[in-house]
This record gives C-alpha cells, sequence and structure tokens, in this order.
C-alpha cells in the first residue's frame, strides 16, 4: 500500500498533542501506564482533551457518563447524519501508550488534516472520549460505549464498585465531576458513522501494511472465580488437612489453556487477588478473573462450561467452594459492510488497497456497532506486543493512519 503523507506541520501538530499527553499517567518504574477511570490521571486527560480542543477551535460536550465529545461544526451545519470517530484514553495496569489515545489523537489530527485540504464539510464531525473502555476499575469494559448504546443504565453505572468498593457515583464525586441521572447522555441516533482508529494489538499487520480495516470481533467475556478454602498455618497444617484455594485455582488456570487451544479459543487468567497472601500461610481464598474469547459465540460458550467444569470438579477434590461471576460480556461484531466497502472505495481511490482483518481484542465501536454503523482502522504494530508498557507503532505508521483516517472522514462528510 502506498503511503501517504501528511504534511511537516500535520506532523508537528501529531507530535506537540502525543507528547503533551505521553507523560500522563505513566508510572515511573514500569513504564506502564495507570490511566483508571475518574482517577487524576484520567482528569488530566480529559483536560488535556479539553485543551487540544481549545486549540482548534472545537466545542467540547460532556455527558453523565462523562462521555466527551469536541465538535468540529459550526451555527450552518445541523447535527443530524453527523459522523463520530475517536476512542478511550483509560489503560489497562501499566498498559502502552497507544491503545486508545492513538485513536483519539488521530481523530483529532485528522481535523488539522481536513482543514489543510481546505475541506467544506457537509455534516458535522465529533472526536470522542469514552468513558473507561478497559474496565480495569470497575470490571465491566466500554462503560462509556455501553451507555451511549442504551445497554447499560446510568444508574446501574454510577453503581458500579471499583476494588476498594467506591461506586462510579463517588468515584466521579471524588475526580469533581457531579453525577447526575437525570442528566442526558449524548444523543448518538445523531450520528450516521463511527469510524474508531486503534493500534493493532497482535501481529495481524506486522509484515503487511502500515493500516488495515477491521472485519469483525471475537465474542468476549470477564468471569470472576473466587475459590474459598481456610487460612492455616504453613509449617503445621497437615497436607490432608488442608482446604487449599490455591491448587484448584492452579488446576483451573491449567485447564484453562488446555481447553482454549483444543477449542480454538484464548483463555487467560492475568489477574489474581489472593487471600491473606501469607507466605507462611495456607491461604483463604482466591479471586481469579478469567478472561474467554473465541471465533464464535458457540465455540465460547462451550470453552467456558468446559473452564467451569474442570474447576467445579477441582475444587470438589480439594474441599474448597467455587462461586463464578458474569462480570461483562461482548458479543461477537461483525462491522458494517458498506461502510467498510465504503471506506475501501475512498482508500483505495488514494491508491491504497487496505488489508482486512478481524481481532480478538474488545473495542467501542464494537459496542456502539449495535446502534450505528461502525467501523475501526488498525495501524500497524510491528511487535504485536499490546496491554503492556512495550506496545509501539512506528511514528511514520502513526502518520500514515492520520492520513487514512482523514480520507476516510472526508469521504463521510462531503458525500
Ligand atoms: C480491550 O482492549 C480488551 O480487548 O479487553
Ligand atoms: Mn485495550
Ligand atoms: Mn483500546
Amino acid at each position: 500500500m502506498r503511503p501517504l503523507q501528511v504534511s511537516a506541520r500535520i506532523t508537528k501538530r501529531f507530535d506537540a498533542a502525543w507528547e503533551a499527553l505521553l507523560p500522563i499517567g505513566r508510572d515511573s518504574t514500569t513504564s506502564g501506564y495507570r490511566r483508571y477511570a475518574w482517577t487524576p490521571a484520567d482528569v488530566a486527560c480529559r483536560a488535556w482533551f479539553q485543551e487540544q480542543a481549545r486549540v482548534r477551535g472545537l466545542t467540547v460536550e460532556r455527558d453523565a457518563g462523562g462521555n466527551l465529545l469536541a465538535w468540529w461544526d459550526d451555527s450552518t451545519r445541523d447535527r443530524s447524519e453527523a459522523i463520530l470517530t475517536g476512542s478511550h484514553l483509560d489503560s489497562v495496569p501499566d498498559g502502552g501508550a497507544f491503545d486508545g489515545p492513538l485513536g483519539v489523537v488521530s481523530g483529532l489530527c485528522a481535523v488539522d488534516v481536513l482543514r489543510e485540504r481546505g475541506v467544506v464539510p457537509k455534516r458535522a464531525l465529533a472526536v470522542g472520549v469514552f468513558t473507561d473502555e478497559e474496565g480495569a476499575r470497575f470490571g465491566l469494559a466500554c462503560i462509556g460505549s455501553r451507555l451511549l448504546s442504551g445497554t447499560l443504565s446510568m444508574a446501574a453505572a454510577y453503581g458500579l464498585r471499583d476494588a476498594g468498593g467506591l461506586t462510579m457515583r463517588d468515584a466521579m464525586l471524588a475526580a469533581g465531576v457531579e453525577p447526575d441521572e437525570t442528566q442526558t447522555l449524548h444523543d448518538i441516533s445523531r450520528f450516521s458513522a463511527f469510524v474508531e482508529l486503534h493500534i493493532e494489538q497482535g501481529k495481524g499487520l506486522a509484515d503487511g501494511d502500515s493500516v488495515g480495516l477491521a472485519t469483525a470481533i471475537w465474542p468476549h467475556g470477564r468471569w470472576r472465580y473466587v475459590f474459598r478454602g481456610e487460612a492455616n498455618h504453613a509449617g503445621t497444617t497437615r497436607l490432608t488437612d488442608r482446604r487449599d484455594p490455591v491448587l484448584p485455582f492452579a488446576v483451573t488456570a491449567l485447564a484453562a489453556r488446555r481447553i482454549a487451544a483444543e477449542a480454538g479459543g484464548l483463555a487467560t487468567f492475568g489477574r489474581l487477588l489472593v487471600e491473606p497472601n501469607a507466605t507462611n500461610g495456607v491461604s483463604s481464598a482466591v479471586h481469579a478473573w478469567l478472561d474467554a474469547r473465541a471465533p464464535d459465540a458457540t465455540v465460547l460458550q462451550a470453552l467456558v462450561d468446559s473452564i467451569a467444569s474442570a474447576a467445579t470438579a477441582a475444587t470438589d477434590a480439594h474441599a474448597v467452594s467455587l462461586d463464578v461471576t458474569l462480570e461483562s460480556s461482548t458479543p461477537e461484531v461483525r462491522f458494517d459492510s458498506h461502510l467498510r466497502a465504503r471506506i475501501a472505495r475512498a482508500l483505495d481511490g488514494e491508491g491504497r488497497a487496505i488489508p482486512a482483518l478481524s481481532t480478538g481484542a474488545g473495542h467501542d465501536a464494537g459496542i456502539l456497532s449495535s446502534s450505528l454503523p461502525s467501523a475501526m482502522l488498525f495501524v500497524r504494530n510491528r511487535t504485536g506486543v499490546s496491554h503492556s508498557p512495550l506496545e509501539s507503532a512506528d511514528h511514520d505508521d502513526c502518520l500514515d493512519g492520520v492520513s487514512a483516517l482523514a480520507t476516510v472522514l472526508e469521504d463521510l462528510l462531503c458525500r
């Protein structure tokens, strides 16, 4: 694919926006990002967005869920049939710089490109920042876009609790934002399309093009497993007398790996909480979060059921109890075929045949696709590493992404 260059001025704008965001919420020892919803880091990211919008003359509106929209329009354009772009600014624990922010920075810089190209849009454009996409704080992924799509109520969102028991309502208050259930959410029925640009999170483009077009997202979900046994002394309790919850957890983690491999899906226990977490004690409980994904819903259900059965058998063998609860689930997404074809045509017109690929990663575009035609552009990730401080994309590829997004938005805004 022929790379589309942007001007030196746009490069400078991209670099300025990126560099201003880079230090926010970065841990000095791990270099990973800890931008959890409604923490000071998240508040600082939101202030960064307000400032980036201000310097571009975009008007920012915030809704009851904290979703931000920066509007590029004027009094002559009405906001029906508007176009939406953007992504999220929150991160996973010790996440990378690109997952989310690349889509927001690219959306803002695409406006710069369109202005530089002298584009006069027929429709309004909004660059969005969606609240808590990763679900790192309140357990549920894509809170902001679920609110917008109507699959999560404001009351349920405000009542979500973080690991310390604080509700999202109180977390918003602590962040200086007044939660108000009666306040409205952004009306997404006014948008005719959403295009989210995102770093690719595997090696799907590693040896290929700088930009790709998403076809689908695997169905996925999160389950909380609580194994409860009995705390006891590590030096005096006979092995046969123990009710150690770590053992059935270990069996379950290995079973999950085997079952996922057999099913052609993915299963991960990436978050653990062990109580009381003593070196010289048998544990009383293990809280383990299962993230499971598969190419289709039937395979996912079978995979999740098999892991739960393996866990039940293991807990029975160790006289440990088990409680499994679903925390978050997202059905399979197939992105709008007309919008995809239109995007491919627009980029083709610029001499870019864009590769198509599916992903196992969840996105706001996946959630919003149930409410409006949605699509995603992926920017190459040469190492394929993501949800890690080592996540990266080449500078040239990022600029190529901005250029491709601008071309797509120009087509959607003007035709
Ligand atoms: C978000 O990045 C997810 O796939 O969980
Ligand atoms: Mn992510
Ligand atoms: Mn993301």
